[in-house]
């Protein structure tokens, strides 16, 4: 295992240009994280799916376990003093996700199962609510199909117009375009960072440029907000969705953060028990913001390992994840482009200010499917398919993808190992 060195980058999270520099000790943040001591056939395994899901620090797996067995009980609806208790502790949770994007207060930070479902309240709840035939609303070809399909059901309910933000050679958005493009348009709603390319995209121009069109901002941040200091109300967002388990959480939980003021005038998304103020005979009152969107029992214990995973984020610091993610991409990058030239293309930018630790990448011609299966004979786990983004695969002129993403936990060892088993794979299949 190699520990990663000290380092100066730039911070993704802050003032553009400013230098801060960051350590990560990485074997010691490794060791953390019980699976990754297990072994498969008595040889260790090399994760690289965290674009997928991550895996979970003993942090987070002792603070859920120590609630269920301390505090656990159900929360909002009873007076005796442990389900005060855990209803503390989970609107501590909220408070930790809270601060951890930077939104103006708790109550902008609404738990959900997921980002997908995350999205679907903004296009389900805010955009039936809000649009009409004719309205436009503007994604891009990068986008994964949690900010896609919400959008193609509104459309074909109300009519709705889909406009696309091209991509450019080298998989960043092409915003050439962008002001015909988002003229009279209702909403923007655009990824920080594709779980495909590893591209991270202009946020801040992207929302501003949203709301001079008089459009709504919405940042699908489910890949960002694992990777990199975020700050919601710098990006000038209106809502932003991201999830738990690929920040080191548990999953069944994932947040909606939204401006105050916008989730007061949305509408709830399911009804039933604790999202109202008054049920009648003949009607319901809504609770305020966010009870209003957290029908039926939440997800309580995961709530708990969602603000643990908060804290333990919080405690590498982001700037230090961010700069573990560019020297391991580096690395990469090098590695696979030395050892095998032509034969691998990595999709994506490769200039590393520009993008995240996903490399989705073509091998020989070799199908995705046959070079994930080999490289799990080697313990290295990757993802082999559309990613959840067939739109994108389409304009790469492929079917599918293999993608090796990196977290915390990964180190050179991970690299050096995938790009082995990528040999074994040209053995195999005689190449
Ligand atoms: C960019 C992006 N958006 C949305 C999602 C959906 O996240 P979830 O499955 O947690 O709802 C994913 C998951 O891979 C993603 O990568």
């Amino acid at each position: 295992m190699t520990a990663a060195t000290a380092t100066t980058v730039r911070s993704s999270g802050g003032t553009p240009g400013a230098e801060s520099p960051v350590r990560f000790d990485n074997a010691a943040v490794k060791a953390q994280f019980p699976l990754l001591a297990t072994t498969i056939d008595g040889a260790p395994i090399h994760y690289l799916d965290s674009a997928n899901s991550s895996q979970k620090p003993r942090a987070v797996i002792d603070a859920m376990t120590r609630f269920t067995e301390t505090t656990y009980a159900p929360i909002n609806r009873s007076a005796y003093r442990l389900a005060a208790e855990a209803t503390d502790a989970y609107e501590r949770a909220r408070t930790k996700v809270a601060g951890f994007v930077n939104a103006a207060c708790a109550d902008e930070i609404v738990f959900t199962k997921n980002a997908t479902e995350a999205m679907n309240i903004v296009a389900q709840a805010w955009g039936r609510a809000n649009l009409v035939g004719g309205d436009a609303v503007v994604l891009s070809h990068m986008e994964h199909h949690a900010n896609i399909v919400p959008w193609h059901m509104l459309a074909a309910e109300r009519g709705i117009e889909l406009r696309w933000i091209p991509l450019t050679a080298d998989g960043r958005l092409d915003l050439t375009d962008l002001d015909r493009l988002v003229e009279g348009a209702k909403v923007v709603s655009v990824t920080a960072m594709s779980n495909v390319l590893g591209t991270l995209t202009p946020v801040r121009e992207l929302c501003a440029a949203a709301h001079d069109a008089g459009a709504l901002a919405v940042v699908d941040a489910c890949q960002y907000v694992p990777h990199n200091a975020t700050d919601v109300q710098a990006w000038g967002a209106d809502f932003a969705a991201f999830s738990s388990h690929k920040m080191c959480g548990p999953s069944g939980i994932g947040a909606l953060w939204g401006r105050a003021n916008l989730l007061e005038a949305t509408p709830p998304f399911l009804g039933g028990g604790n999202m109202i103020a008054d049920v009648r005979l003949d009607g319901f009152t809504p609770a305020p913001a966010p009870a209003k969107f957290e029908a039926g029992t939440p997800p309580i214990i995961e709530a708990v390992g969602f603000g643990a995973a908060v804290d333990f984020m919080t405690g590498l610091g982001m700037d230090a994840v961010r700069a573990h993610e560019i020297e391991l991409t580096r690395y990469a990058l090098d590695t696979l482009a030395s050892r095998f030239g032509d034969d691998i293309v990595i999709h994506g930018p490769t200039d590393l200010d520009a993008r995240g630790g996903v490399l989705s990448f073509a091998f020989r011609d070799l199908h995705p499917h046959d070079v994930s299966q080999v490289l799990d004979q080697h313990n290295v786990c990757i993802r082999a398919g559309h990613h959840c983004a067939k739109p994108l695969m389409k304009l790469l002129g492929v079917a599918a993808t293999a993608r090796a993403s990196f977290y915390v936990y990964n180190d050179r060892d991970d690299v050096d190992a995938l790009a082995d088993a990528l040999d074994g794979a040209s053995d195999i299949f005689g190449i």
